[in-house]
């Protein structure tokens, strides 16, 4: 008889992201007259880079001939990409990585929620909450909890990220031996200092834990004095692993392209307490599993990285932070308390006792604008939505005169 993995009964019904889909196409549905704009999902909205689609097109017409054609390539991603991942987005920065810690993938969702399988079944896990969903719904399906009650999954720390501390975790009292951090936050928004990052460095440093750091927000950070990478504190190549993507930086969400930094230093331990390189489990995992990111899209990347790619970016991103500032003030302005927005594309925004569901409906049917419930990203997360900046800027305008006229 085949037998299911009842793990996957822990889990709510959908993912948080499918069911506001769902609830927005039923919307729609009901009222094709009143068109929604999607402020929800972070997905971007702008089309390509034009240095990106050369890049694209230029992998493209090597497929095209037998001369440049390329079949199977490298499970950990092309070296052109890699070395120009390593010196731009880490060594010009003052953090040692080299091309080959760097293992190129379809994206950090998809890494962030594939890591978990290198760790034993039993190991302390602690997670923020709120929280992008994925870290906690793969150790769900992995067996690493125990049942959902009360909001919340038994024998998972949770790190509660509320007003009273800056929405930022704190070290857990119990000793725990995986950690799960992501700075620009999703969904908050809230950023770490580089001396908040060394709080955990040390932690791990001291319990032999593993900090799993989720940077896929990092190219909103406007502040200067605010690390980028965690491999900019001293000591972390021993202990964190770091995601990163060209998502929401190069507009990459439905391109997929990302990638995660395994340094060589970092160990985990066996039963007995041997050391076992990380790097060489996650590279035996990828080229078992994973067959590498197609040509094309890693010479698409690879341009990011370009004089042009670069400016072009960055005007992207300064297209979305225009759109994150007014979404920011017209809340303010309604009333509002509201975290994130200055090195985040995501607002957070103090329902004031709303249950987060609700308030999530009342914008939907008032003013046809979709936002996230800050529900769906854990217990936290009520009475909170998520605003994100992800749009044009008339949408963003648009969205935000009808809320001030909903709320009004
Ligand atoms: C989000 O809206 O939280 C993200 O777009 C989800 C993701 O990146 O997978």
């Amino acid at each position: 008889m085949i037998r299911a993995n009842e793990n996957y009964n822990k889990l709510k019904a959908s993912y948080l992201f499918s069911d506001i889909a769902k609830r927005v196409e039923a919307f729609q549905n009901n009222h094709p007259d009143r068109p929604v704009i999607r402020l929800g999902i972070g997905d971007v909205t702008h089309a390509l880079p034009k240095a990106v689609i050369r890049g694209f097109q230029t992998g493209v017409d090597e497929m095209a001939r037998d001369a440049t054609f390329r079949g199977y390539g490298p499970e950990q991603g092309y070296a052109f990409l890699r070395e120009k991942i390593a010196a731009h987005d880490f060594q010009a920065r003052g953090a040692e990585v080299s091309a080959d810690e760097i293992f190129v993938s379809d994206g950090a969702k998809c890494d962030s929620g594939n890591f978990q399988e290198l760790f034993a079944d039993d190991i302390r896990i602690a997670i923020p909450d709120p929280v992008y969903p994925v870290y906690l719904d793969t150790n769900v399906m992995a067996g690493r909890t125990g049942e959902f009650k009360d909001g919340r999954y038994e024998s998972v720390v949770y790190m509660d990220c509320l007003k009273e501390n800056g929405f930022l975790p704190e070290l857990p009292e119990q000793e725990v031996d995986l950690i799960y951090l992501c700075f620009p936050n999703n969904p908050t928004g809230s950023t770490a200092t580089k001396a908040e990052l060394e709080k955990w460095v040390e932690y791990a440093r001291e319990n032999k834990a593993l900090i799993l750091f989720d940077a896929a927000y990092e190219s909103f950070i406007r502040d200067e004095s605010l690390p980028r990478s965690i491999y900019e504190i001293k000591g972390a190549r021993e202990v964190a692993v770091e995601f990163r993507s060209f998502s929401k930086t190069a507009g990459f969400t439905g391109t997929r392209c990302g990638f995660t930094v395994v340094p060589k230093e970092c160990m985990i331990f066996s039963g007995s307490g041997e050391k076992i390189s990380l790097h060489a489990m996650w590279n035996r995992r990828q080229s078992t599993k994973f067959n590498g990111v197609s040509y094309p899209v890693q010479k698409a990347a690879e341009a990011v990285y370009s004089k042009e790619g670069q400016a072009e970016v960055k005007k992207l991103i300064d297209a979305y932070m225009e759109n994150a500032d007014i979404v920011r003030r017209t809340m303010n302005t309604l009333g509002f308390d509201t975290v994130g927005g200055e090195n985040s594309p995501y607002i957070w925004v103090d329902g004031q006792g709303r249950d987060s569901w609700d308030f999530f409906d009342l914008l939907l049917n008032k003013a046809s604008v979709v936002c996230t419930p800050g529900g769906g990203f854990g217990k936290c997360g009520n009475p909170y939505i998520r605003i994100s900046a992800f749009n044009s800027l008339e949408n963003v305008t648009t969205a935000m005169e009808r809320v001030k006229e909903a709320l009004r």
